[in-house]
């Protein structure tokens, strides 16, 4: 008899209780129904050579086809591709939890702004902040992502509002890129607010961010996207436009805060200019949800924002759902509106507040997340060719995940091959 010979690996993960590949369906974000069949493994294994995967499958059939120079038995936890947080603003220094009692006293978020506050107090501070230590900062944070099973982050500029503290921000994320396991994808949002030497001339804050500041981003090639605050005293659909037309000529994709606070006609705006993403929705009329399930822009939902805004009310989930519009979902960490890094307990707000299945909270922070970022072919999933990213969680079950709310259960996290956190600890290859 011959004994095939085994094909030799650099690492083979064996006996994950559950795997989610996240590889089933069409080719694109899973949407409605779609979200239930999460490709899933029992009793997995899988086959990583360098920074990808090369197969999955059970673990009896992987270690027959397998011998690897390390071993890694998960004994019967949960596996999922790493998790992907589609919307942050992480460059801030400084906190404003002052805010946050003034609102549990009583008073708005759009309140506080107007006072000055909100965006516009952070603003000052990063101003005022070193780019070595708005690095230090970022670099702690993401040491907290990945802690959290967060493997690739989606990271704003926005708090500078200058050309020059808008392209430190950037340049901020692109040294932590360098430096940082995580991945972070780059958005330049010079248009999260109007700084306060602007207020009284917004259309030359305006000719500012697209004559000044979008060519010397996209010169430099230092965003992949650009984003939009689009609401009701901030920019309107049309100063929205504008700047977003001017960022797509300059070749960068395309991102919305829409339909947040009011209903603004962001939504629109969105599928007009074929947004990768139109994110939060909290206020997206109905029509428009069937129109962007035609289109091809992502939802990307904010369930965070909401509960630490103290909103009643969420985003029509379960109408995007059944119109079979593609749902994400993102902490949308940031000083203000969700001062939180955990997807897990986005997951949990989204079954529990948008009514989302646990299986389509899941897909909103794996695979429909990388499609919000254009990342569908390398990332959110566990499947041959794809990054080897991936989360290990201290779980029976997939739908352990959000239901064990507020709890740390992240085991290991394995980045592009790499172990970088195990038994809850961050390790250094
Ligand atoms: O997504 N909407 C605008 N930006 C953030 C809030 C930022 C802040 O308050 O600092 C958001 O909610
Ligand atoms: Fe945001």
């Amino acid at each position: 008899m011959i004994i095939p010979e085994k094909q030799s690996v650099d690492l083979l993960l064996i006996h994950a209780g559950t795997l989610l590949t996240l590889d089933k369906g069409p080719s694109g974000p899973l949407c409605g129904s779609e979200t239930e069949d999460l490709g899933e493994i029992l009793d997995a294994a899988v086959a990583i050579q360098g920074e990808t995967v090369v197969a999955v499958g059970s673990t009896s059939v992987m270690q027959s086809r397998f011998s690897a120079t390390r071993v890694l038995d998960v004994h019967g936890r949960l596996v999922l591709p790493g998790w992907i947080d589609c919307h942050t603003h992480p460059v801030f220094s400084g906190t404003r939890e002052n805010e946050f009692a003034m609102r549990v006293a009583g008073s708005s978020y759009e309140d506080i702004a107007r006072a000055g506050g909100g965006i516009r107090s952070s603003v000052r501070t990063l101003r005022l902040t070193e780019t070595e230590d708005l690095l230090d900062l970022l670099l702690q944070r993401l040491d907290q992502f990945l802690l959290m099973g967060t493997t690739t982050v989606e990271a704003k500029s926005g708090y500078g509002l200058s050309t020059h503290d808008e392209v430190r921000s950037l340049e901020v994320i692109h040294q932590a890129d360098q430096i940082h396991p995580i991945d972070l994808i780059p958005t330049f949002m010079g248009a999260h607010e109007f700084p306060d030497e602007f207020r009284s001339d917004r259309d030359r804050y305006i000719d500012l961010i697209i004559q000044e500041m979008i060519p010397i981003v996209a010169e430099r090639n230092l965003a992949r996207f650009c984003d939009v605050f689009c609401e009701n005293e901030v920019f309107s659909v049309e100063e929205s436009r504008r700047i977003l037309l001017a960022a797509k000529d300059a070749g960068m994709l395309l991102k919305i805060h829409a339909e947040e606070l009011a209903s603004t006609g962001g939504a629109r705006l969105a599928i007009e200019l074929e947004c990768t993403s139109a994110d939060h929705l909290v206020q997206i009329p109905e029509d428009d949800i069937a129109q962007m399930a035609r289109s091809s822009v992502v939802a990307v939902l904010l369930p965070g924002t909401t509960f630490h805004l103290g909103k009643k009310k969420y985003a029509p989930a379960q109408i995007m759902y059944e119109a079979g519009l593609p749902i994400a979902l993102a902490t949308d960490f940031n000083p203000g509106s969700s001062m939180t890094q955990s997807l897990p307990m986005i997951t949990t707000l989204a079954c529990l507040q948008l009514g989302l299945s646990p299986h389509a909270a899941l897909a909103g922070i794996t695979r429909n997340a990388a499609c919000a970022l254009d990342l569908n072919r390398s990332h959110g999933r566990i499947a041959p060719g794809y990054q080897a990213d991936l989360v290990v969680v201290n779980a029976p079950s997939s739908d352990y995940l959000p239901y064990h709310y507020a709890s740390n259960r992240v085991h290991t996290v394995i980045k592009r091959g790499q172990i970088v956190v195990s038994e809850g600890v961050r390790r250094t290859p």
